[in-house]
């Protein structure tokens, strides 16, 4: 086959795919990153693939892009959900992304360059951010895979968030189960759940804690 061709043979597939990708509202490497990543360390990736647009848009709205100060993402992972949020108006320059992952991170840092990303454990998030927070969070939005992690470290997690969070701020979390990734009765706390949704795959809930 003439070179020439083969170049546009290589366009038309390559102008398929992003359309298939817009599509779907997904992006195909990101898959492909996601499997990598999953295969190496299923335990902590947590899931197959990234979130879908509607779930990460629904963690988003929880977030109040007028309450002043930082919004910490804690395993952004490909960064759907930072997207989500940049798109309900939070200015990335806000965002304080805490990533395990160090491939994720260096996509993380070339997709959203003036976004901090933190290479690091988000369950020593009071160690890791203490220092690094200028004034009280405006909203933690969590992707982190709690159910890996034994109770006790995720009640330590939300107490260490709610620390950093200014009062009646949102801890935000996805799960794909059923039950509460954090118990919802906690003295002080503030817990409600969103619809499941169904778009995303697998299905999955959104859980919000607050100080109160
Ligand atoms: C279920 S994925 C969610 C990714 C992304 N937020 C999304 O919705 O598609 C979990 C992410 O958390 C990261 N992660 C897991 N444990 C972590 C930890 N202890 N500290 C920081 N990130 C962690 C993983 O590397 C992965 O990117």
């Amino acid at each position: 086959m003439p070179l020439e061709a083969l170049q546009q043979l290589e366009r038309t597939i390559e102008s398929r795919i992003r359309r298939f990708e817009q599509r779907n509202g997904i992006r195909l490497d990101d898959e492909v990153r996601f499997i990598r990543s999953w295969l190496e360390k299923p335990l902590s990736t947590g899931a197959v693939t990234p979130s879908g647009r509607v779930l990460a848009r629904t963690m988003a709205r929880y977030v109040d892009a007028n309450t002043a100060g930082p919004v910490v993402e804690l395993g952004p992972g490909t960064g759907p959900v930072t997207e989500a949020l940049i798109a309900e108006g939070i200015a990335p320059e806000r965002l304080v992304l805490v990533e395990f992952n160090p491939t994720f991170c260096q996509l993380l840092r070339a997709r959203f360059p003036s976004a901090t990303v933190v290479l690091g454990d988000a369950y020593g998030l009071r160690r890791l951010l203490g220092g690094l927070l200028q004034q009280p969070a405006a909203a933690i939005v969590s992707g982190l895979p709690l159910f890996t992690k034994p109770v006790r470290m995720r009640l330590r997690l939300l107490r260490d968030a709610l620390e950093l969070l200014r009062p009646g701020a949102p801890f935000v979390q996805f799960t794909y189960a059923v039950v509460p990734p954090i118990p919802k009765r906690l003295v002080g706390v503030r817990a409600e759940a969103s619809e499941r949704i169904w778009k995303n795959m697998p299905p999955a809930r959104v859980w919000v804690y607050r100080k109160g």
